[in-house]
């Protein structure tokens, strides 16, 4: 089972996966998390270019094209054969963030993007992917508060970032089968329940 984490920059993702991992595994699965850009040796090297403060002038094409080209090392190395294995995949982002960051956040044409991902991934789709909706002044804020690194895609407008979030909504809205909206303005604590009842929903309905 594929599952993905979807959501703005600062939503909260990332705090909540070693906590969902474990749920899981205690549920009688194995599972391996990765997260994107990232998570395999080359893809790691991919980031770094992708994220360097000093890339500023990267063309949007040319940092599709990393995003992608990262994302078809971890599909290949990684996530296709734990999946071949009964394994469950918990990836913190995935190819629904091109849609939404370079698609509905840069205005990228989404047929063109969904034939490039669709390359990449040779077409693996997540059979759950959770959103975590927040409203972009509190994520950003949560993300200056957090001491995370900041780094060069966090300079982008806020403008930009509401046409991220509002692109997740219309992306979940489209495939409600897959998706499942969290409301990450809740407490951690809360949020990690209705992660874990919608994971076992999902599981329970396979
Ligand atoms: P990261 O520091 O990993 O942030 P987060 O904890 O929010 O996931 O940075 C990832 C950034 O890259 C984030 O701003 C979203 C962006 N991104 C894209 O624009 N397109 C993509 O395909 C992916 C995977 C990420």
């Amino acid at each position: 089972m594929f599952i993905t984490l979807e959501g703005p920059d600062g939503s909260g993702k990332s705090m909540q996966v070693p906590a969902l991992a474990d749920f899981i595994r205690e549920q009688g699965f194995e599972v391996l998390t990765t997260r994107e850009p990232g998570g395999t040796f080359i893809g790691d090297q991919i980031r770094e270019v992708i994220m360097r403060m000093d890339n500023k002038s990267m063309n949007p094409r040319t940092e599709i094209l990393l995003f992608c080209a990262a994302r078809a090392q971890i599909v290949a190395e990684v996530i296709r054969p734990q999946l071949e294995r009964g394994a469950v995949v918990l990836s913190d982002r995935y190819a629904d963030s091109t849609l939404a960051y370079q698609g509905y956040g840069h205005g990228i044409d989404l047929g063109t993007l969904q034939s490039i991902l669709n390359f990449a991934t040779g077409g693996l789709k997540p059979d759950l992917t959770l959103l975590f909706d927040v409203d972009v002044e509190t994520g950003l804020s949560r993300r200056q508060k957090g001491g995370g690194e900041w780094n060069r895609l966090d300079d982008y407008e806020l403008a930009f970032h509401n046409r991220v979030r509002h692109g997740y909504l219309e992306l979940a809205n489209c495939e409600p089968a897959r998706w499942k909206v969290i409301d990450a303005s809740q407490s951690p604590q809360q949020v990690q329940l209705d992660l874990r009842s919608a994971v076992l929903a999902s599981i329970g309905s396979r």
